[in-house]
């Protein structure tokens, strides 16, 4: 995948993962349309590397599908194109049964799954017919089994995995590449939450760089940190008794 000159749509750009992978695109080259909820926090980001390239930012819902058809439609007027919509928006609720309720999983699944769905709807059309442009989805390496306390997290990954896929199946006769990207964990706001020690802990800076080089060698699965992807790899093949047997205990708790 090459970025230079490419009009990249990245969701969930004021924070985190997002927040880097905007930086190091613009050190690329690229054109940024840079969507999220909090526009102050684009707007500083916007202001930071538009030195640069040419970078635009929308505040947008992406749950509400009616914000991302209108600010999708705008980002075809500003720059006339979209090449590769990457798809980065997602939110992560770590709850115990006890605090078990709907709502924390209709926000899960609204954003991690449909708020990617009306994004793809909006740019699908065009890719289709002019034969390119590049989805990125970020999914996760929790999508291989149902961790306790991120039940609602892990299936809504799992749902976004599988959509990938079949996605990347069915576009390739059209041109259009479809990557899914899984990290470990990754320091973030997502994850500065979690009380628990977390293995292979890796930086943003570190995940964005990774994800960036698996772009450019045009990977279709981008997995990462290694440890954590065999690690996994391993949790998804062994038999159910042992998975829920070492994944009933207590984790680590983080160092302070
Ligand atoms: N960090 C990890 O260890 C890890 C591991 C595996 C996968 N991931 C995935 O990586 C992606 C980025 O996560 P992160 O760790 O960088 O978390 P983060 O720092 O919390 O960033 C999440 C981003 O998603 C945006 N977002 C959330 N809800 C949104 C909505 N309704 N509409 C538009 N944007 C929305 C947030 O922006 P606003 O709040 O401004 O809207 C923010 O920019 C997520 O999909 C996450 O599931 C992270």
């Amino acid at each position: 995948m090459n970025f230079k000159n490419s009009v990249i749509l990245l969701t969930g750009a004021s924070s985190g993962i997002g927040y880097q992978l905007a930086k190091d695109f613009a050190k690329e080259g690229a054109q940024l349309a840079l969507i999220s909820r909090r526009a102050d926090l684009l707007e500083s980001l916007a202001g930071e590397i538009n030195q640069n390239t040419s970078v635009k930012f929308y505040k947008c819902d992406i749950t509400i599908k009616e914000e991302v058809q209108k600010t999708i439609s705008q980002i075809k007027n500003d720059f006339g194109k979209i090449d590769i919509a990457f798809l980065n928006s997602g939110v992560a609720y770590r709850s115990s049964v006890l605090d078990y309720t709907s709502k924390d999983a209709e926000t899960t699944f609204n954003t991690n799954v449909l708020g990617a769905v009306y994004c793809i709807e909006q740019i699908l059309p065009e890719f289709i017919s002019e034969k390119r442009g590049s989805i990125v989805g970020v999914s996760s390496l929790g999508d291989g089994k149902g961790f306790p306390k991120s039940g609602f997290y892990s299936a809504s990954k799992a749902a976004f995995t599988i959509l990938l896929e079949s996605l990347r199946i069915e576009l390739k006769k059209y041109n259009v590449k479809v990557v899914t990207v899984k990290p470990g964990f990754v320091k973030t706001a997502m994850t500065d939450k979690n009380e628990f020690e977390m293995p292979f802990l890796m930086s943003v800076e570190k995940a964005s760089k990774i994800i960036i080089d698996g772009l450019k060698k045009d990977k279709r699965i981008i997995e990462f940190p290694f440890g954590t992807t065999v690690g996994v790899k391993i949790l998804r093949i062994m038999p159910t008794k042992w998975f829920e047997y070492l994944t009933s205990k207590d984790p680590k708790p983080k160092k302070q």
